[in-house]
């Protein structure tokens, strides 16, 4: 079967994370670790229809800028569903999230997308899995990886929260869109 520009997202996705990964210290580092739990999770993922769906924040997509991971969202674009982050109750206004496991099977693996509208705010929170983010479009400030305050990232860094880690993001005044990654 052809390679779906879903597909080819995950795929570029998944080569930025590696590449990212390669980049921190220590090595090996959780970013490893995560990279490869996607890239097995690609390897046997499965497509599972879904009805599209969307909430308002997603025409803020048209200002994710042209890098070539932005490119492949907008390529993706008619795959993608996207729904209000059950983490807010503005349906969708500022936050919304594209669960990539309800249109791929990547069994234990949770992946999906996350935008924000400029300066919206991902309420704090926590969760058993490892979490890694790669950072796609926009700048923001983050709480991640057991810290408690909010830190701008560095150029090509990817973010990671160890399990039960409180985490949370703001955007600045562009939006923001990042692709996460959960793993037992
Ligand atoms: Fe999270």
């Amino acid at each position: 079967m052809a390679e779906s520009p879903l597909d080819r997202l995950l795929e570029l996705s998944c080569t930025e994370i590696e590449r990212r990964a390669a980049l921190a210290a220590p090595s090996p580092s959780p970013f490893d670790s995560g990279a490869s739990a996607f890239r097995s999770a690609l390897g046997s993922a499965s497509t599972v229809p879904v009805p599209k769906r969307t909430v308002p924040v997603t025409q803020h997509l048209a200002g994710i800028g042209d890098s070539v991971l932005a490119l492949a969202v907008h390529e993706a674009a008619p795959e993608l569903s996207w729904v209000a982050s059950p983490r807010t109750t503005d349906g969708g206004r500022d936050v919304a999230l594209a669960p990539i496991n309800d249109i791929r099977d990547l069994g234990s693996l949770t992946c999906g997308l996350m935008l924000l509208a400029p300066n919206a705010v991902y309420p704090e929170h926590s969760h058993p899995p490892q979490e890694i983010y790669l950072p796609i479009a926009g700048g923001g400030s983050w709480r991640y990886g057991g810290q408690a305050n909010f830190r701008m990232l560095a150029d090509d860094a990817l973010v990671y929260n160890n399990p039960g880690d409180i985490h949370s993001v703001v955007a600045d005044d562009e939006p923001l869109l990042a692709l996460y990654i959960l793993w037992p």
